[in-house]
């Protein structure tokens, strides 16, 4: 991909850096003086809880913020950056956590947006293409250059994000986490990319909330907590625990399902749900499924076994091409997706950033959006009564912001999240379907919110989610259910184990 010669992986010399770098917006102090050091040729990974400034610093690294203090040396001087475009030219890139796509464009046109092959002729579409679809070879992911952005699923999108990022032939690559929506085999790709440039020089940078998975690729950890850098050391002298006990002070247990009470009447049945593509395939194929009040319900599955599709034609986002939902017996099928809400089968969205948030809102009217259905119908008579539900919202779920006047757009990535999460609460559900709740959100975090949803089950919510995470299924669901190919492949519950959840969804063991 680049004609940076072979470099020993072990080399390490420091190419940039940051030196004291603080960062404010108004009182809130999102940097606190940190250090920072990037090494050539090798990963250096940034843990830290939501909030606690990775995406910050990164920012700040590639020209997208201003710090409010500190210093940047690049080779030995120090320099400033104008810009993302600056920062680009003196070999930086980044992939933003948030994806930055025009989806009604084509995955080429993404890929060189602003920095098109322009000859005397006009733009080089067909070079373009070209590159695109060696990019995507490399990234083994079967995606045509000119198929529009909004027609890929979330992982494949993320995958044009990181295509592009990688289009530039950087020195230095930023990874904010470019994993949260990939597969299991798109990650192994990615991996293989990120080793082939780092035997080539490249430095990266990478940020992500799957703790293992980040074990495996990294050389250097550096731990951020509120603004300051509370850890740092070479791959040999850590483990997980000392990423956690880093991160967030003590170590973190998912724990057990909730028990102690007796699961209700069925609240939720799906009846023989059927969902077929444009292209004749049946991504949920005739899946029947029943979930009792009090009852959680984890889905696990490879990207593409109709996961998404299965919890999204529940909700109503997706129409059912045959069969049925019923809530509490009462036929949901042809009701809009607020009639849904109001009856009680609400979903927390896979893609929260574009699905489940309106960005020109605080964070308090994010929050009270899907529930003024019952603010106006009198359940809140006073706009005191919201506010004290905002405020608890944001206490329960433990939204870091400065309060529920912040912009939504203030909030990091995750707390981000955390708000759709809370949105959702809010409406008071009888049947609550998540979509990889945990994608994105720290181990605290997610503790979090899975003791909420224990909680709430034992007050006789149903909850089904889906996960990417065997760890979660064990301690989390009464009942996990596999999905292989839009259907049912197993379902278990006490006799669970890693390797038969694994086995029954088609996934190899992987390290
Ligand atoms: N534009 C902004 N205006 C106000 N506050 C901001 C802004 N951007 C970030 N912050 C605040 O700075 C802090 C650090 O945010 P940052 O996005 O760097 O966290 P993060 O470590 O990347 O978290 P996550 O894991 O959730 O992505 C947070 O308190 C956030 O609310
Ligand atoms: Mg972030």
């Amino acid at each position: 991909m680049s004609a940076t010669p072979l470099l020993r992986r072990d080399s390490g010399e420091i190419v940039l850096s940051a030196i004291n770098i603080a960062k404010s917006y108004g009182n809130v102090h999102a940097l606190k003086g940190v250090n920072f050091e990037i090494h050539r040729g090798q990963v250096t990974t940034l843990f830290g809880e939501n909030g606690a400034g990775k995406s910050t610093l990164m920012k700040i690294l590639s020209g997208v913020v201003t710090p409010t203090s500190g210093e940047i040396v690049l080779d030995g001087a120090t320099i400033t950056f104008a810009s993302a475009a600056d920062a680009r030219d003196h070999g930086i890139s980044i992939i933003h956590q948030e994806l930055c796509l025009a989806p009604n464009l084509s995955v080429r046109d993404n890929v060189f947006m602003g920095r098109e092959i322009r000859r005397i002729t006009g733009v080089d579409f067909a070079e373009e293409a070209e590159r695109t679809r060696a990019l995507m070879n490399e990234l083994e992911e079967d995606i045509d250059p000119l198929t529009l952005v909004e027609e890929l699923r979330l992982g494949q999108q993320q995958i044009v994000e990181i295509a592009r990022a990688l289009s530039v032939n950087s020195r230095i690559l930023i990874m904010d986490e470019p994993t949260s929506a990939l597969s299991a085999s798109e990650v192994e790709a990615l991996f293989k990319v990120i080793r082939d440039l780092t035997s080539r020089g490249v430095s990266i940078v990478y940020i992500s909330h799957h703790l293992e998975e980040a074990l495996q690729i990294t050389d250097h950890a550096v731990v951020l907590r509120d603004g300051t850098m509370t850890a740092k050391a070479p791959r040999k002298d850590i483990d997980l625990e000392w990423i956690v006990r880093n991160m967030v002070g003590e170590n973190f247990d998912l724990g057990s399902p909730p028990t102690g009470y007796n699961f209700g009447d069925v609240a939720l049945s799906i009846e023989k749900a059927l969902v077929t593509e444009v292209s004749g395939a049946d991504v949920v194929d005739h899946l029947s499924l029943d979930v009792r009040s009090g009852e959680i319900v984890c889905i696990y599955g490879l990207m593409g076994a109709g996961r998404t599709e299965l919890l999204e034609a529940v909700a109503g986002r997706v129409a059912l091409d045959g069969g049925r939902v019923l809530l509490e017996g009462r036929d949901m099928s042809q009701m809009s997706i607020a009639e849904r809400i109001a009856s009680g089968l609400v979903l927390v969205p896979e893609d929260r950033q574009r699905d489940g948030l309106v960005q020109s809102m605080t964070v308090g009217q994010n929050l009270s959006l899907a529930s003024i259905g019952a603010f106006v119908k009198g359940l809140f008579t006073s706009s005191g009564r919201e506010q004290s539900l905002v405020a608890e919202s944001i206490r329960r779920v433990t939204i870091k912001t400065s309060g529920g006047q912040a912009a939504i757009g203030s909030l990091s990535g995750g707390n981000q999240q955390k708000v759709v999460i809370g949105k959702m609460l809010a409406t008071q559900p009888k049947v609550l379907l998540l979509d990889e709740p945990s994608r994105g959100i720290d181990i605290g975090a997610k503790a979090e919110v899975f003791r909420l949803l224990a909680e709430r089950a034992r007050q006789g919510l149903a909850v089904v989610f889906s996960t990417s995470e065997v760890g979660e299924c064990l301690s989390v669901a009464h009942r996990i259910i596999v999905m292989r190919r839009g259907r049912i492949s197993a379902q278990f519950g006490v006799d669970a184990s890693k390797e038969k959840i694994m086995a029954a969804s088609g996934e190899a063991m992987i390290g």
